[in-house]
């Protein structure tokens, strides 16, 4: 029989769970939870782009014809259309989905409608979450900082057509040792693939050419977009936490 005056170990004050792509079994458990969703190349990066250049909104949407009808229900001259099909932009639509092109000169004052492959997927795969936030090297800091008080943290890789995708797995990893930093390993418990991508972030150096190496980045480079990949494997370049609420990602004011 257990001694009831026993000393327990205190439960730690946070679990981190990562998923290395979007799944039906995360979006079925997800209330309760914040997501972080990440999509280092290129859908993450981009928005963070253009909600700091003061775009005032991203609207993920699952497919081209979505986006052109949810385009019917917005302000013409202040929407754009942007986004990817096999990394190039998409016939019709106004930007793609590099991160250069996110301008202050394009986006300022505009709400974006954007698709991609697998970023704007994750971000519906994440919807039901009770927060949903969106990460990638560029604002990662300011992502840590903004999950102090969460309890039940789920990192939501977008990865590729549903497989495991290291760009996302590295910035992961890098999130998970920012929040055991930030709070102590015995408040943080990390279920094993957070431990797994703890470990392969430290195990890899973040650089252009890491991210090159990926699969995601061999096919920027093929599609010739490689110089998109420094842009995107630049660290803590800007303090904003994108947040998805009703169907927007915005970034709320202080
Ligand atoms: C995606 O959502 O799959 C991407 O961001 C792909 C890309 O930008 O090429």
């Amino acid at each position: 029989m257990a001694d009831a005056a026993a000393p327990q170990a205190p439960a730690p004050a946070r679990k981190v769970a990562v998923f290395f792509a979007p799944t039906r079994l995360f979006t079925a458990n997800s209330a309760g939870c914040t997501a972080v969703v990440i999509d280092v190349l290129r859908a993450t990066s981009s928005m963070v782009v253009a909600l700091a250049n003061g775009a005032r909104a991203v609207f993920p949407a699952e497919s081209v014809e979505h986006a052109m009808e949810l385009r019917t229900s917005l302000d013409r001259e202040r929407t754009l259309l942007c986004g990817e099909r096999k990394g190039l932009p998409i016939d019709g639509f106004d930007l793609g989905n590099s991160p250069s092109e996110f301008s202050r000169e394009a986006v300022a004052d505009r709400q974006l409608i954007m698709t991609t492959t697998n970023g704007t997927q994750a971000f519906l795969a994440a919807q039901g979450a009770d927060r949903v936030l969106a990460a990638s090297f560029l604002n990662l800091g300011a992502v840590v900082d903004a999950l102090a008080a969460d309890s039940r943290i789920v990192v939501v890789c977008a990865g590729k057509e549903g497989s495991f995708s290291l760009d996302d797995a590295i910035c992961a990893g890098q999130l998970v040792r920012r929040l055991l930093a930030a709070h102590g390993d015995a408040e943080v418990e990390l279920d094993d693939a957070a431990l797994a991508a703890e470990r392969l972030a430290g195990e890899l150096e973040l650089a252009e050419e890491t991210l090159g190496a990926t699969a995601a980045g061999r096919a920027l480079m093929e599609v010739g977009l490689g110089a998109d990949l420094a842009c995107c494997a630049s660290v803590d370049k800007y303090a904003i936490v994108p947040a998805l609420q009703d169907r927007a990602i915005t970034v709320r004011e202080n």
